[in-house]
C-alpha cells in the first residue's frame, strides 16, 4: 500500500498550548539523546489535534525531536494509524484485509463502506462524515472480520452489522465496541470447552471493551454543541475520563514524568527541579487573544515564558532587534518580572555588529546582578541560571548567512529562531562561551536544551573553520531539506 503526504498541505503546524505542554513533557520519559524514541505519541497527538498528520506537523515534531524529517515521515509513513490525509468528521473506518479477516468476510464490509462511503478508499464520503480503507492485520484475527473504527475495535462483523454500526455513528452514538456477535471475548465459536469456572464471573463486557466504554474516547463526533468530540483534553463538552491512580504516586496516565531525581532532558533539569523553579517564578500567561495582560502563575507554560526571556534580554542588549521583534512577534508584548533581569554579554569587547552586520563594539554591558522587581531573591536566582545572551548581529554580514541547517540539530524553525536572535553564522556561535550556550538552550522557544544537547557548537567550529561533518555534507547534498 502506497502512503503518500497529501498533496493539499497546510502552511504551517503549531501545537495548541495544552498541547505543547504535554509533548514537551513526553520527551522527559526518554533518556538522555533518546529523545527521538517520544516520536510515535507526538505524531499521534500531532493527529488528534488536527485530524489529520500534515506534513508540517511531521516537520515541526522532527525538529521537536533533533530528527531529520526523513526519519519521522518514515515513521508517519509506515504506520496506518497515521493519516496522512484528511478524513471524515465523524470516522475513518479502518477494514482488516489480511488472512483471517479476508477468508471471513472483509471483502463484504469493503463493500458496505465502497457502498455508504466512498467508491474508494481515502475517499471522504459526500457528507464529509466518514472515510474508510483497508488496513494490515490488526490482531484481533481470533474474531474476524472486524475494523478499528476511531479507536476501537469492532469484531466478529458481518455487512449488516457493519451498516447499522455506521448509521448508529451517524445518528451521534457510539456503538460498543467489541464482538457483535454476541462472544464475549475471543473463546471458540461455540462456547468456552475448558475453564469454564470463569463464566460465571463474568463482568458485562470482557476488559477492553470495559475499559473501551470506560473511557469513551473513541470516534469524534460532534455533539449538539457542535462540539467536536476529539480527546478529553481538548473537548469541553463532555466529562473527563475518570482519573487513574499513578503507581508512583498520585499523577494522571496523561501527566508523564521521568523517573525520581532523573535529569529530564540535557539542561540537567530534574522533573522536581524544574517543578519547583517553575512553582516558585511567576511567569505570565498571554491571554488567548493575546491582550497583553498578564498573570503570575506556577503553572508552566513553555510558549510564552520562552519569549518573555528573549524579549526581556534583547531589551538589555540590542533596543534594534527588540524592535523588530516588537513589530512583527505577536508574543512580545509578554513580560515577565524574571525576564527584566536578564544580564547581558559581559564581555563588552565581543563581536556585537552595527546595522549592515559591521562589526560594533558591544553596549556596556549592564550589571548580572538582577534589577529588583520586587519579587526578592527567587528572580535573583533565576537570572543567576539563565546565562549570557550571546553577542548578536543584527543582520547577516556582507556574504550573506551561513546555512545552520548543516548543523545537525537545526532545522528550519530552529534556524529563523538563531536568526532573530541575531545569530547569522557558524563563528558565532562556535564561539559560545558555556553562559552563552546556557542561555540559548533556555531561549530556543519550545526547544530548550537543543544547542548543547546536539552539540551545536563542536559542529560549528568545524564548519567555521572550513570543514564539513558528515551530516552538513548530506544537507550540501539537497537530502535532509528540499
Ligand atoms: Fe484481521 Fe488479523 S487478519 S485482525
Amino acid at each position: 500500500m502506497l502512503r503518500r503526504l497529501h498533496k493539499d498541505q497546510p502552511a504551517s503546524f503549531a501545537f495548541s498550548p495544552e498541547n505543547q505542554k504535554w509533548a514537551e513533557a513526553q520527551v522527559t520519559k526518554y533518556p538522555e539523546g533518546r529523545q527521538a524514541s517520544a516520536i510515535i505519541p507526538l505524531l499521534w497527538r500531532a493527529q488528534e489535534q488536527e485530524g489529520w498528520l500534515t506534513r508540517p506537523a511531521i516537520e515541526h515534531i522532527a525538529e521537536m525531536l533533533g530528527m531529520a524529517y526523513i526519519r519521522a515521515l518514515e515513521v508517519a509513513t509506515f504506520y496506518f494509524m497515521f493519516q496522512l490525509q484528511p478524513v471524515g468528521s465523524i470516522a475513518n473506518i479502518q477494514i482488516c484485509g489480511t488472512l483471517s479477516c479476508m477468508i471471513c468476510g472483509a471483502e463484504d464490509l469493503v463493500a458496505v463502506c465502497q457502498e455508504l462511503i466512498a467508491p474508494k478508499a481515502h475517499q471522504v464520503s459526500a457528507d464529509g462524515k466518514f472515510s474508510w480503507e483497508e488496513v494490515e492485520c490488526l490482531g484481533a484475527c481470533a474474531n474476524a472480520p472486524m475494523a478499528q473504527i476511531g479507536k476501537d475495535y469492532y469484531e466478529d462483523l458481518t455487512a449488516d452489522r457493519l451498516r447499522e454500526i455506521i448509521a448508529e455513528l451517524a445518528a451521534g452514538k457510539v456503538p460498543t465496541p467489541g464482538p457483535q456477535n454476541g462472544r464475549y471475548a475471543a473463546e471458540p465459536l461455540k462456547g468456552l470447552t475448558s475453564l469454564t469456572e470463569y463464566e460465571s464471573g463474568r463482568t458485562q463486557h470482557n476488559a477492553s471493551v470495559a475499559l473501551a466504554t470506560e473511557l469513551g474516547d473513541t470516534v469524534k463526533r460532534i455533539d449538539g454543541s457542535e462540539v467536536p468530540i476529539l480527546t478529553p483534553w481538548l473537548n469541553t463538552a463532555r466529562p473527563e475520563a475518570p482519573a487513574v491512580e499513578d503507581p508512583r504516586g498520585g499523577a494522571l496516565r496523561d501527566e508523564p514524568r521521568p523517573a525520581e531525581g532523573a535529569p529530564a532532558d540535557k539542561t540537567g533539569v530534574t522533573e522536581q527541579e524544574a517543578q519547583a523553579d517553575s512553582e516558585a517564578r511567576p511567569i505570565s500567561k498571554r491571554e488567548p487573544e493575546g491582550d497583553g495582560a498578564t498573570v503570575s502563575s506556577g503553572e508552566s507554560d513553555p510558549v510564552p515564558e520562552a519569549t518573555s526571556q528573549v524579549k526581556g534580554a534583547e531589551t538589555a542588549t540590542d533596543p534594534e532587534v527588540e524592535a523588530t521583534d516588537d513589530a512583527t512577534t505577536p508574543e512580545a508584548d509578554t513580560t515577565t518580572s524574571h525576564a527584566e533581569t536578564q544580564a547581558t554579554a559581559p564581555d563588552a569587547k565581543s563581536t556585537a555588529t552595527g546595522a549592515g552586520g559591521k562589526p560594533t563594539e558591544n553596549p556596556a554591558p549592564e550589571s548580572a546582578a538582577p534589577k529588583s522587581t520586587g519579587s526578592g531573591s527567587v528572580v535573583a536566582d533565576s537570572a543567576a541560571s539563565e546565562g549570557t545572551k550571546p553577542a548578536a548581529l543584527s543582520a547577516p554580514r556582507e556574504g550573506g548567512a551561513d546555512n545552520l541547517k548543516q548543523i545537525k540539530g537545526i532545522g528550519p524553525a530552529l534556524e529563523k529562531m538563531c536568526n532573530d536572535m541575531g545569530i547569522y553564522h557558524f563563528d558565532q556561535i562556535a564561539r559560545f562561551t558555556e553562559a552563552e550556550l546556557a542561555w540559548v538552550d533556555l531561549n530556543l522557544k519550545g526547544f530548550k536544551g537543543r544547542a548543547s544537547r546536539d552539540k551545536w557548537v563542536e559542529q560549528a567550529r568545524i564548519l567555521a573553520d572550513g570543514g564539513s561533518t558528515e551530516f552538513s555534507g548530506r544537507v550540501k547534498k539537497g537530502d535532509v531539506y528540499d
